[in-house]
C-alpha cells in the first residue's frame, strides 16, 4: 500500500508534536490502521533555527508555495497559523487538488465559508479536529457521536491559555503577565497572545462549534467577544468567597429569534462541573434533544495533545483513502436542509 504523502507547513509546537507521533507510527508500534503516511517536505520560516524534533531525512524548505504545488504531495497539513499567507497557501493547495488538515481556527472562522466551498468544488476535504479544544475530540463528537441530536446549546472553556491564567490567579501573589509568559513558554498561547486574553481565539472556536452544532454558516463577526484581561486577582478571590469560579466561557444557544453566540468571563457556581476545569484543560458541555447534556474534557492546548487531534484527521483521511470514498464528511454548515445564513 502506498503511503499518503504529507507536506507540512510549520515546524513549531504542534507540527513538532505531529512529527514525533508520525515517527513513532513509522516504527510500527502505534498505528491502528493499515494506511501509512510519509512526510515529504516541511516548510518553515527560518531554515537555520534549531528544531525540537529530529527531522532526519525529511526535506525542509522556506518556500511554502512550492510545497503546496508539489505533485508528489497528497495532503497539506497547515500548522503555521495566521490568516493572510495561510489563506493564500490553503487556497492554492485546494486548487492543486490537495486535501487539507489544519489546526488554524482563525483561518476557518474568518474564511471557512469560502474555503469549504472551494474544497467541495475541487472534491477535496478540509479536516480540522485540532482547531477547537486541542486534544479534545469535540469536532468528531458534534459531527458523528451527536449527529442524531438537535443541539439546543453548548457552553465551554475553549481557550487553554485563558483557563491556565484564571486558574493560576487563584494563587496568592500571582501576576497576570507572569502567568501569561509561562503559558507562552509552554507553547499554549497564540503567536499574538492578545487573541487568547481578549477572547478572540475563543470566538474563532465558538464560530466553528456553532456552525457544526446548528448547521449554520460560519459567522465570526456575530460573536459577542470579551476576554479576561480586565479580570483581577481580587475578582477571582471575591467570586470564590461567594461560591463561584470565574471561567471564560464560549456559549452558543438557539433562541426563538435566531442564535446567540458569545464569549466572556462568567460566574460559574462551584458545584457545576465546568467550575472544576483547571489549568490548560478545556471542556465543552453540549445539550442535545436526545442525549441531554454531555461533556467532553481534556487538554486544550500543547504540542502532543493537539498533534493527537491532527493525527485523528490523518487517520480519517487514511480510512477515506482506503475506501476510495470521495466525501467522508460534509463541509461545515451543510447538515440542515434549511441552511441558515446568519447567527443573529
Ligand atoms: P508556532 O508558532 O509554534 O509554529 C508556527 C510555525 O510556522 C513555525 O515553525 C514557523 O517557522 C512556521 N511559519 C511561520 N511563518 C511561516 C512562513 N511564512 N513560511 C513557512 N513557515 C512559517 O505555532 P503553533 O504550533 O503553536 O500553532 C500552529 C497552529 O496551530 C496555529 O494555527 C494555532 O492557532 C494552532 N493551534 C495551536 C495550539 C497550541 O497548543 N500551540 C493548539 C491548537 C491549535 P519557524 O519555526 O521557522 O519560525
Ligand atoms: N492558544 C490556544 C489556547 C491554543 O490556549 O487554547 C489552542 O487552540
Amino acid at each position: 500500500m502506498q503511503p499518503i504523502r504529507l507536506g507540512i507547513i510549520g515546524l513549531g509546537t504542534v507540527a513538532s508534536g505531529l512529527v514525533s507521533i508520525l515517527a513513532t507510527q513509522a516504527q510500527g508500534s502505534r498505528s491502528k490502521i493499515a494506511q501509512t503516511f510519509e512526510i515529504k517536505k516541511i516548510a518553515v520560516r527560518d531554515l537555520s533555527r534549531p528544531r525540537q524534533v529530529d527531522t532526519g531525512a525529511i526535506a525542509l524548505t522556506a518556500d511554502p508555495f512550492e510545497l503546496v504545488q508539489d505533485p508528489d504531495i497528497d495532503v497539506i497539513v497547515e500548522l503555521m497559523g495566521g490568516t493572510t499567507l495561510a489563506r493564500d497557501l490553503v487556497e492554492l493547495a485546494i486548487r492543486n487538488g490537495k486535501h487539507i488538515v489544519t489546526a488554524n481556527k482563525a483561518l476557518l472562522a474568518l474564511y471557512g465559508n469560502e474555503l469549504f466551498a472551494q474544497a467541495e468544488q475541487q472534491g477535496v476535504q478540509i479536516y480540522f479536529e485540532a482547531a477547537v479544544a486541542g486534544g479534545v475530540p469535540i469536532i468528531k463528537a458534534l459531527r458523528e457521536g451527536l449527529i442524531a441530536n438537535d443541539i439546543d446549546w453548548l457552553a465551554g472553556i475553549i481557550n487553554g491559555t485563558g483557563n491556565y491564567i484564571l486558574t493560576d490567579m487563584k494563587k496568592p501573589g500571582a501576576v497576570f503577565e507572569q502567568v501569561l509568559a509561562k503559558a507562552q513558554e509552554l507553547g499554549y498561547a497564540e503567536a499574538d497572545p492578545t487573541y487568547d486574553v481578549e477572547g478572540i481565539d475563543a470566538a474563532h472556536k465558538l464560530t466553528i462549534l456553532a456552525s457544526l452544532a446548528f448547521g449554520i454558516e460560519l459567522a465570526f463577526s456575530r460573536v459577542y467577544t470579551e476576554g479576561i484581561s480586565q479580570v483581577s486577582a481580587d475578582d477571582v478571590r471575591f467570586a470564590q468567597a461567594f461560591g463561584y469560579e470565574i471561567k471564560h466561557l464560549g456559549i452558543a444557544a438557539k433562541e426563538p429569534s435566531g442564535y446567540s453566540l458569545r464569549v466572556h468571563p462568567t460566574l460559574v457556581p462551584k458545584d457545576v462541573l465546568l467550575a472544576e476545569v483547571n489549568g490548560v484543560m478545556n471542556a465543552v458541555l453540549v445539550h442535545g434533544d436526545q442525549v441531554g447534556a454531555t461533556m467532553l474534557y481534556g487538554p486544550g492546548a500543547g504540542g502532543a495533545a493537539t498533534a493527537s487531534a491532527v493525527m485523528a484527521d490523518l487517520y480519517d483521511l487514511g480510512r477515506m483513502w482506503q475506501a476510495g470514498a470521495e466525501h467522508s464528511v460534509p463541509p461545515l454548515g451543510r447538515y440542515t436542509a434549511d441552511l441558515k445564513t446568519s447567527a443573529n
